[in-house]
C-alpha cells in the first residue's frame, strides 16, 4: 500500500485521516445530542469536557488533512455512471469538509464567547463575554450538525448505490 496517494488510489495517510475522523464522530454527535440534555453538574462537565477534546483533535485532523490533500492532490474519481456524478461526488466532500470546519469552529466560539477560556494550537485563547453572540454560533453548531448529518448519510448512501445498482465497489478505494 502507498502512503501517499496517487492518481487512482489514496494512499495510507488519507485513509487514516478519513477513518479516525469517521470513527471520532461517530462518538461525537451522539454525545453532543446526549450532552444538552444533562443537568448542571459534575457528570455535565466530565462529558462537556470530552466533548471539546474530541471536537478539537476533529479541528486539528480536519486542518491537517486538507494540508495533506493540498500537498498530496486525492485521486481521481473513475468514470461517471450517469451525467453529473464526478461534480456531486466531490460537492459532498466539498461540503463534508466546509460544515467539520463550521461545526468545530462554532463549538468552540460558543465556549469563548461564553467567556470560557480555550487551548487552540497550544494558544490559550480568551474573548470578551458576549452572549447574544454564543447563543448564535450554538444555533449555527446545531444546523451545521444537522447538515453534517444529512451529508454523511448522503455520502453513505451513495456508496451503497455504487455497489448495489452500478457495480461498482468503491469503498475497497478507501480500505
Ligand atoms: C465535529 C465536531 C462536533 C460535533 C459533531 C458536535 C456535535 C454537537 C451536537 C450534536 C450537539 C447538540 C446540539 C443540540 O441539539 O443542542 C452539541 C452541543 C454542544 N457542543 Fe458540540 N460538536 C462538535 C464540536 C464541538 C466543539 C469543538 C465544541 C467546543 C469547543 C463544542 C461545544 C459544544 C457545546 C458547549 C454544546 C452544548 C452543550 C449545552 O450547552 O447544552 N462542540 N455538539
Ligand atoms: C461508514 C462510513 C463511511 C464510508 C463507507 C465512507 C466511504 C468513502 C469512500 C469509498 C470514499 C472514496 C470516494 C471516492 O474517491 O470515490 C470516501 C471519501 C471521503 N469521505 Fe467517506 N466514508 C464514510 C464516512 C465518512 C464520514 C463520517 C466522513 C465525514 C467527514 C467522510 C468524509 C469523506 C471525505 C471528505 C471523502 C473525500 C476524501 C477526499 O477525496 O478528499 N466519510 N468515503
Amino acid at each position: 500500500m502507498h502512503i501517499t496517494n496517487s492518481i487512482s488510489e489514496y494512499g495510507l495517510i488519507a485513509k487514516l485521516f478519513h477513518w479516525t475522523i469517521a470513527l471520532i464522530l461517530i462518538l461525537q454527535i451522539p454525545l453532543g445530542f446526549y450532552l444538552v440534555n444533562l443537568d448542571y453538574g459534575s457528570q455535565r462537565i466530565s462529558i462537556e469536557n470530552i466533548h471539546i477534546v474530541f471536537g478539537l483533535t476533529i479541528f486539528y485532523l480536519t486542518i491537517f488533512r486538507l494540508l495533506n490533500n493540498i500537498l498530496n492532490p486525492v485521486p481521481q474519481l473513475r468514470s461517471n455512471s450517469f451525467i453529473g456524478q464526478k461534480f456531486i461526488a466531490r460537492l459532498n466532500h466539498l461540503l463534508l469538509y466546509i460544515t467539520l470546519i463550521l461545526v468545530t469552529v462554532s463549538g468552540f466560539l460558543k465556549k469563548l464567547f461564553n467567556g470560557e477560556q480555550l487551548v487552540i494550537f497550544f494558544k490559550e485563547i480568551k474573548l470578551e463575554n458576549n452572549f447574544k453572540l454564543a447563543d448564535q454560533f450554538y444555533d449555527i453548531h446545531i444546523y451545521a450538525n444537522y447538515l453534517l448529518i444529512v451529508l454523511i448519510s448522503l455520502h453513505i448512501f451513495a456508496v451503497i448505490v455504487h455497489k448495489i445498482f452500478f457495480n461498482d465497489n468503491i469503498l475497497k478505494k478507501m480500505l
